[in-house]
């Protein structure tokens, strides 16, 4: 039972950044979901940005890991002590989960079993309750989509480790394809592209900050161009290249067409008038993907259907998951928690 102390809180539990909505506050805390501990101890040395900011520049004892992979649990010990260090950041104080009611974003298509899983992780740290839900139902939901009534709407979330396109009609999922290529298999794109051209090594920061200023999804994009640092893969030394965003394009392209496919095969595997109310409603994309220089335009001219990109990318999804805490006084689930999906999930 809900009581007047306990915290609420959604949890965008996403594989690049954490989000976390709390009522009453809004946005509380964002920020990747990276740990770093020490190898010869265990010890946790830093969480969040901290952490990030030791990626590529750590000692060897240093481990420094995302413990989600394509927005499943990977590590569940880093992912627990990840979530109750944002926490304590938030409170203030080590009462970590104690007296808190959450509601936590999964990928679509990931097994009962595995939405358990995390859900029993909250309640272990202490959670009074912990509902799991699909991050494309949140997504739309903090977008302001009225995802209760009886019309399809797409939505297609690009985040760091997957990309999910799912057709929603009246609370529920209906039709969904995940594909497990999204920002950061962009970044790893980037990097094989620049050694393989160059004879360079980059790390994966260089090759996320080459992707968000010159990246482009459109082929007539104005020509821009970055210098960048890497390690010479000869003679081992620092040397610096200049690249233009047509290069980026081309290399981007691939994971496009990827994501494009995705879209019809959802397009195609749901009933027709869902898919005549997708014509008519558009496209929401959100997820950082979104904003990709170029994307929502080039998803438009090649599906046909109007795109429109969420107010925030990043955070609609805690939001949607802040907005769905209001249910916790009804006892019965909500209609976005019905089992009943159909996925497809295609490996890329
Ligand atoms: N301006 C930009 N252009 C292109 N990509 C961007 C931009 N800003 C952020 N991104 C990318 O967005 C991704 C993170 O998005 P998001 O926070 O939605 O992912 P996530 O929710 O953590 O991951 P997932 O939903 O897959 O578990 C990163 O790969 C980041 O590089
Ligand atoms: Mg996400």
């Amino acid at each position: 039972m809900l009581k007047r102390f306990d915290k609420l809180y959604g949890i965008d539990l996403g594989t690049s950044n954490t989000v976390i909505y709390e009522k009453g506050k809004g946005i509380v805390l964002n920020e990747p979901s990276v740990v770093a501990t020490n190898l010869d101890t265990g010890e946790l040395l830093a969480v969040g940005a901290e952490a990030q900011a030791m990626i590529g520049r750590a000692p060897d004892h240093v481990d420094i890991s995302y413990p989600l992979t394509n927005g499943v649990i990977a590590n569940f010990d880093k992912t627990s002590s990840m979530l109750q260090h944002f926490i304590k950041k938030i409170q203030g104080r080590s009462l970590l989960m104690r007296s808190s009611q959450i509601y936590i974003s999964v990928p679509c298509g990931i097994t009962n079993v595995q939405k358990r899983a995390i859900e029993e992780t909250m309640i272990h740290k202490g959670a009074k309750k912990a509902i799991a839900v699909e991050e494309p139902l949140a997504a739309a939901l903090g977008s302001q989509l009225r995802i209760d009534e009886p019309i399809g709407h797409l939505v297609l979330n690009i985040g760091g480790g997957t990309s999910q396109v799912a057709v929603l009609s009246l609370g529920g999922i209906v039709a969904s394809h995940t594909i497990h290529r999204a920002g950061m298999s962009i970044d790893r794109d980037i990097m094989d592209y620049v050694k393989k051209q160059y004879s360079l090594e980059i790390g994966e920061p260089t090759a996320e900050q080459i992707k968000i200023q010159i990246g482009t999804a459109s082929a007539t994009a104005t020509e821009r161009s970055m210098d960048i640092r890497g390690r010479d893969g000869i003679s081992g030394l620092p040397r610096t290249v200049r690249l233009v965003s047509t290069e980026i394009y081309a290399v981007v392209n691939d994971f496009l067409t990827s994501v494009i496919d995705a879209i019809r095969a959802t397009l195609e595997r749901c009933p027709p008038e869902l898919a005549g109310d997708v014509i008519e409603q558009g496209i929401l994309l959100c997820g950082g993907g979104a904003l990709l220089e170029g994307i929502g335009e080039r998803i438009s001219k090649e599906t046909g259907v109007r795109v429109q990109i969420a107010e925030n990318p990043l955070e609609c999804t805690a939001l949607g998951t802040g907005m769905m805490l209001n249910v916790f006084s009804g006892k019965k689930r909500p209609s976005w928690q019905s089992d009943k999906q159909e996925e497809t999930a295609m490996e890329a």
